[in-house]
This record gives C-alpha cells, structure tokens and sequence, in this order.
C-alpha cells in the first residue's frame, strides 16, 4: 500500500494477508494508529473503501466494517458525495508525536514528552515572523524594487535555458558567485575569487556548513557573549562545546579565547556589528584574534550580516580582508539587503576547506534553486543591488535618527542606548530593576515584537535590555510604537 501523499493515493497501513488477526481489525487499527501518531491528520481524506479493497486484494466488507468502527469512536467521518476524512478535533495528546504503535505515550509526569526541537521553537520565536516596528532582523520591504524583480524572474522562468533546469553546480550558479566576488572584494575588500564563493540557503545554512565542515563533538567553539543565538545554535549541531566569551568596547576578548587551549577549534564573530550590542572590533582586537587562530590552527566565522548598512563612516573592512593566513570563513547573506525570504546567502571560504565544504554542502541539498541564482546574478550585475542600498542606507539613517530622538524624548533614563552606528537594529539596557523579558512581554500583549537583549547571552549574567530594529517601520510607527514600550515601562516598574 503506497504511502499518504495526495488524494488519491491509498494511506500506508501495516497489512498482511493470511495474517491470524482479521483483516478488518488490521485495517481498524492501521488507521487508529495512524490518526493517534498523528500521521495522519484532521480534513485528511481516506481511501474509499473500493480503493483500499482493491489495493489490498481483499472484499469491501472487511473495509468497511473497519470504517464504520472508526466512524463510532470518532476519529474518522464520512462527508456526504466526497469521502471519508480525519476528524476534527481528535484530542490534543493523542493526535501529538506519539508513536505509531503504542498509541498516546506520556511522561511519568503526564506531561507530554518534550520534543527535541524545542530550543530551534525558542530560535525561531526570537526572529519572528511577520512585520512591524522594532523587528530587529526586517528590512524596508515596502521599498524593495518589486517591479525590476519581477521583470528579471519572468524574464528567466520564461526562458530558462533546459541545462539550467537541470542538477546544477553545488557551490552555486557561476555568474552569480563571479558577481559576489566582484562585489565583496570592491565594497567589503574580502580577499577571494569566484572559486572560493558558495550559494547556500541563508548565513544560517552557512553557519550549518561551518559546523559540519569544522567541529567535531570532541571541540570547542568561542563563541561571542553576549552573542547570536542562531549562530549558536547552528555551531551547536556538530555537537561541540559552546564556550561563551564575553565581548568588551572592543569586541571578543582573545585572551579568553586563548585560555580555552587547543580544543578550541572556532570562533564566532561579528567584528562588523557585534551581534546585539552593536560596537565593531577594534583593528587591534582583530589582529589579536587572527593571531590566536594562526598560531593553533584554529577557523574564524565571520558573520558580516549587515556591514552594508554603516551611518558614521565608510563601511568597515572585513576581518577576511586583513588575513593573511587564510584562517576567516567570511559568512554573507542577503536577508538584510533584500528580503530574508529570497533565503540567499553565501560563505567565502579558504581554498584548502573548498573540498570539505562542497562535500557537506552536496550532503545537505545538493544545491540552491538556480531561478532565484540566475536571477540574483542580474540584479546584481545590472546595478539595482548597488541602487538599492544606496537608497536603503540613506532611508535606514533617518530611521535611525528618529527611533534614538524617540528614545529619548519618551525613555531618556530609563533606556540607554550605546552603539547605534550601523545595521538594522539598537540595542539598549534597559534601568536597574527592570526586566526585559517582561518588558518583552508586556509590548507582545500589545501586538508589538521586540526581542529581550537577555535571550542573547548564554552563560550567567545576562544584562537587560532591548534590541529594537528601525529598518522594517516608518518614523510614525516606530514613534507609536515608542510611546506603547514607554507605558508597557511605566506599568512593570
Ligand atoms: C547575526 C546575524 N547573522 C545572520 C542573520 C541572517 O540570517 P539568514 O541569512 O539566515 O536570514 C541574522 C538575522 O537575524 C543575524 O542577526
């Protein structure tokens, strides 16, 4: 019996022929436990039951007895002139995770056993989906250039060559990684040619790579503190020890991560825009970490996630650009520049871990979709990537200009900003006192989304205080949106 996909394909059930057990008992509790794990699920369509008898090579008597019984307990209903489906609300607990077999299982607490992903459930809540003042992660996509996109996908969903339609090349679409290239070495003076680029899904399918590539459970990864919990929680699938190391005015302290000793294998930065406080390592610091990661052997990440958008001075170099050692994995993405949906990012990576990386890189999925690489390569190509940003930064500096004079005029003493320089979003502490998961919380009642500056650290003494994005809103909104957080303050304190 072929496995649940469409509608008209018959539900796998365990089913054996000459089996001592009934055929309609069989095909009664095939089903029950298939509702019961959850397989499958309520509005989904049954076989009828001349499919199923014949699929089985049985009479359409034992099927539908077994039907009719399942319609008496509730968890299956049949619909006048259209079938038979999965009832509604078969109760929580027993349509969960469950096993096939054994039916609901509980914890010795009753509790519903934890899943494993809860941590990646906990990620994805702090990122957030969907738009709105203070999203720290969101660019102005009402301004993205939707008319130029959408000439440049219809032009090559036309007319896409039948080779490109075809298995492509695992690190990614030739002319797009030549013009990310030309891009970073002109406007970020990485150290690379088009060899060393790979297209991946996102930074955090890079930063996946990088554990795969890089980490063994026996390693250690440093890892900036406080620090991004995406990044982290990436590293963390090699299975790894994360070491949090705490970051100063200048960025990663490298004698702490030299005191680790050498099974510290990574470490983790942001020496653009320190991910979440904000500051950019000093060119000192710098050197003292690609120091540390020549002298043991040791990678550095480096997580450029939003370089581009710099308002008090030229964008910084890149860490990759000053090694001369060939120790930086630089990690780029454009969810920041364009839009996180696109899901486009890419590593540049040393020549001597090309192999490894393509060969995890092909172990995960092969290779990114070539529509949106082919179509990608032209917008970059034909000057509307460059257009963008130049627009995008100077609409992001007034954004910024007016979330601090918000700030300040409704929050001054309550709410300290430090380093407000580049990137999408500000961090600031929040006064003695208060704390920010409740702050967090309280503007969520509201329907406002900020994210709480203590989910970022993962050792002891989280600070409190608010990463608050300017890039997604307007002035008018975020203003709004200020003046909730002041009264949301004024009532937790
Ligand atoms: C530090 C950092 N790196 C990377 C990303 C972007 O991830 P992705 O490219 O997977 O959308 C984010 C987004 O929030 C981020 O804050």
């Amino acid at each position: 019996v072929n496995k649940t996909a469409g509608r008209d394909v018959v539900s796998y059930i365990p089913f054996e022929r000459g089996s001592p057990v009934a055929c309609y008992r069989q095909i009664y509790e095939g089903y029950r436990a298939a509702v019961l794990s959850g397989r499958l699920r309520p509005g989904q369509r049954l076989p009828s039951s001349r499919a199923l008898a014949a699929e089985l090579g049985i009479s359409r008597l034992p099927v539908l007895t077994a039907f009719e019984q399942l319609v008496q307990e509730g968890y299956i209903e049949g619909r006048v002139g259209s079938g038979t489906y999965v009832r509604d609300g078969i109760p929580e607990g027993l349509s969960g995770a469950a096993p096939d077999s054994t039916g609901p299982t509980r914890s010795a607490s009753g509790m519903r056993p934890r899943r494993p992903q809860a941590d990646a459930g906990r990620s994805t809540g702090m990122l957030g989906t969907g738009l709105g003042p203070f999203r720290a992660s969101l660019p102005a996509l009402d301004r993205f250039p939707r008319a130029t996109w959408a000439r440049l996908v219809a032009r090559h969903a036309r007319g896409l060559p039948l080779e490109l339609m075809a298995y492509g090349d695992p690190a990614g679409y030739e002319d797009l990684r030549e013009a990310i290239a030309d891009y970073l070495r002109a406007a970020r003076a990485v150290r690379c040619d088009a060899s060393q680029v790979l297209i991946v899904s996102g930074s955090q399918m890079a930063l996946q790579l990088c554990a795969m590539a890089l980490l063994g459970r026996d390693d250690v990864l440093c890892m900036e503190e406080p620090g991004y919990w995406g990044a982290r929680d990436a590293l963390a699938l090699s299975g790894a020890t994360v070491v949090p190391v705490p970051v100063d005015g200048e960025g990663i302290d490298v004698d702490r991560v030299a005191a680790v000793g050498p099974r510290a294998r990574v470490a983790y930065v942001t020496p653009s825009h320190q991910y979440p406080l904000g500051m950019f390592m000093t060119a000192s610091r710098r050197l003292e970490l690609l120091r540390w990661a020549q002298r043991n052997d040791a990678w550095i990440v480096e997580d450029d996630y939003d370089s581009e958008y710099r308002y008090a001075s030229r964008p910084l170099g890149t860490l990759q650009g000053m090694d001369e050692a060939s120790r930086v994995i630089y990690v780029g993405t454009f969810s920041k520049v364009l839009f996180p949906a696109l899901r486009v990012g890419y590593l540049v990576v040393p020549r001597e871990l090309l192999e490894s990386f393509v060969r995890v890189r092909v172990s995960l999925d092969l290779f990114a979709p070539t529509l949106y690489q082919v179509v990608l390569a032209d917008f970059l190509r034909e000057g509307h990537f460059a257009r963008h940003v130049r627009r995008m930064r100077a609409l992001y500096l007034r954004r910024r200009d007016a979330l601090v004079e918000s700030l300040q005029r409704h929050l001054g003493g309550v709410l300290t900003v430090e380093h407000a320089d580049a990137g999408l979003h500000l961090s600031a502490y929040l006064a003695d006192g208060l704390d920010d998961l409740a702050v967090v919380r309280g503007l969520e009642e509201r329907g406002v989304f900020a994210t709480a500056l203590s989910k970022c650290y993962a050792g002891g003494a989280p600070r409190s205080g608010l990463i608050l994005g300017f890039g997604a809103a307007d002035e008018r909104v975020t203003d709004r949106a200020v003046r909730t957080l002041a009264r949301v303050i004024r009532e937790a304190s």
